[in-house]
C-alpha cells in the first residue's frame, strides 16, 4: 500500500457499494481525493464525505490513480482509459477490488494444497494469500474478475499434478489461458509437461456483449466478427506455446483430453454443450479433479445448475469466487447417469429442486442471481 502515498487518487462512481466499503473500513489506508462521476447533477455535492467531481473535470483533477468502484467493472475500466488516452493523462486506472485484497496471515503451506486444506470453506483466505505473489497475469483482456484469475493461477501452480489435463473451455482472447499458463510455468514439478492446457475457442462474435468488446478493446467492426487470430497471436505471445493446445472451432466437433485434472467451463452457453460436457466428467478423476463452473451465479443458463443439483452425491461443494462456483469430484460418476439429460426426464418441480440444491452456500446477493435464473426453467 505504501506505494499509493502521496497520489492523488480519486473513485470513479459515487456507488453504494463504495459507501460500503468507506462504511466498513475496507478503504482506511488510502486517502482519497474524491469521487470522479459522470451524472453532472452530482458535481460539487459531497458523498461519504468526499467531493463529487463531473467527470468533464478529469483534466484538471489529473489523477494518479483511479479506482473504479462497480464490481465487475471492466467494461467501465475500458471506457475510463479510452477518456484517459484522449485527453493525454497518465493516470493508472484500477479495479478498486485490486487495492481491497489484503495479505492473509495464514502460513502459506497450510493452503499450498487445498486438497490437503481441512477446511474447503476457506476457499477465499487462500485467494487472499495469492495476493502475496501478485502474478502479473494481466496482459490479455479477460472477462473473469481479477480473484477468478488468481484462482486459476493458484490451481495451475500449486494443485495440478499433471495427471491429467487443464481443460479451459471458452477462452475467447485467451485471458483466462494466461492465468493458467503464468501458474503452470511456475509449477515446479509440471514445468517440463506439453501442451498441458487444452483452450477451447469458438473464434466468432456471437452476441452483442462480445462484440462491442472486440470493438472496444481492438477496434474490430461489429460486421467483421472472427477473432481467432487475435486469440491465437495473444496465446502466441505468452512465448510458451508448447505448454498450449489452443482448439478453434464448436467444442461440440472437437477431441477432448483422455483425463481432465482441473475443468473450467466458460463454454455452456447452451443446453446441448452443457450436456456433452456433463458426459465428459467421466474422464474427471476422482478425489481430485477440480471443476470451476463460471456461470454459476449468473441469472440465466440454469441448465448448469441443474446439472449440478443432479450430480450432488459425486461432487463436493468447495466455494465461490465471483460468479464462479468450484466443485471437487468425490467418485466416479457411472455413464449411466452422465447420459441422463436431468432437463430432458424430470418434471419443473424437480427441476427447481436441483436447480437450487447449493443455494443453501450462497450469501443473499448470490442468491438474488440464482433465483433470476430459477425463473428461467
Ligand atoms: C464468456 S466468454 C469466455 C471468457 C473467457 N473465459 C475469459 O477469460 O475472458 C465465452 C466464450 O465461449 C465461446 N463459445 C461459445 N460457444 C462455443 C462453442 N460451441 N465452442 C467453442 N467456444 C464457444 C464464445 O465464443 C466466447 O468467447
Amino acid at each position: 500500500m505504501d506505494n499509493l502515498k502521496n497520489k492523488k487518487i480519486y473513485v470513479w462512481g459515487a456507488s453504494n457499494y463504495l459507501k460500503d466499503l468507506l462504511d466498513n473500513n475496507k478503504l482506511s489506508n488510502i486517502k482519497l481525493d474524491g469521487i470522479i462521476d459522470n451524472d453532472i447533477s452530482k458535481d460539487g455535492q459531497f458523498f461519504c464525505d468526499l467531493p463529487i467531481y463531473h467527470s468533464e473535470k478529469l483534466k484538471k483533477l489529473n489523477p494518479d490513480l483511479i479506482l473504479a468502484t462497480v464490481p465487475n467493472c471492466a467494461n467501465i475500466i475500458i471506457d475510463i482509459k479510452k477518456k484517459i488516452n484522449y485527453l493525454q493523462l497518465n493516470s493508472e486506472v484500477k479495479d478498486i477490488s485490486e487495492i481491497l485484497l489484503k495479505p492473509y496471515n495464514m502460513s502459506f503451506f497450510e493452503c499450498v494444497k487445498f486438497r490437503y486444506c481441512k477446511n474447503k470453506s476457506k476457499l477465499n483466505q487462500i485467494m487472499s494469500i495469492i495476493q502475496r505473489e501478485l502474478p502479473n497475469i494481466y496482459t490479455v483482456y479477460s472477462m473473469l474478475s481479477v480473484k477468478e484469475k488468481y484462482l486459476l493461477y493458484y490451481l495451475a501452480k500449486y494443485y495440478y499434478s499433471g495427471e491429467g489435463k487443464i481443460f479451459d473451455a471458452g477462452i475467447f482472447l485467451g485471458g483466462c489461458t494466461e492465468a493458467f499458463l503464468k501458474g503452470l510455468i511456475l509449477n515446479k514439478k509440471q514445468k517440463d509437461v506439453k501442451k498441458a492446457i487444452w483452450a477451447y475457442e469458438y473464434g466468432n462474435a456471437t452476441d452483442l456483449y462480445n462484440e462491442r468488446l472486440l470493438y472496444n478493446v481492438y477496434n474490430i467492426e461489429p460486421n467483421q466478427n472472427d477473432f481467432t487470430n487475435i486469440t491465437f497471436t495473444n496465446l502466441n505471445d505468452l512465448k510458451y506455446p508448447d505448454k498450449i493446445k489452443f482448439i478453434q472451432g464448436d467444442i461440440l466437433k472437437q477431441d477432448y483430453p483422455d483425463k481432465i485434472e482441473i475443468m473450467f467451463l466458460d463454454v455452456c452457453k447452451t443446453p446441448e454443450i452443457n450436456f456433452r460436457i456433463q458426459q465428459l466428467f467421466s474422464r474427471m478423476i476422482p478425489g481430485k479433479s477440480v471443476l470451476i463452473q463460471q456461470d454459476y451465479i449468473y441469472e440465466n443458463l440454469p441448465y448448469i445448475k441443474i446439472t449440478m443439483g443432479y450430480l450432488r452425491d459425486y461432487f463436493e461443494y468447495i466455494g465461490s469466487i465471483g460468479c464462479s462456483v468450484v466443485f471437487l469430484l468425490k467418485k466416479e460418476i457411472p455413464m449411466n447417469i452422465l447420459n441422463i439429460n436431468p432437463c430432458k426426464i424430470y418434471p419443473k418441480e424437480k427441476l427447481i429442486e436441483l436447480h437450487n440444491y447449493y443455494n443453501k452456500y450462497l450469501n443473499e446477493a448470490q442468491k438474488i442471481r440464482v433465483l433470476e435464473s430459477e425463473y428461467k426453467i
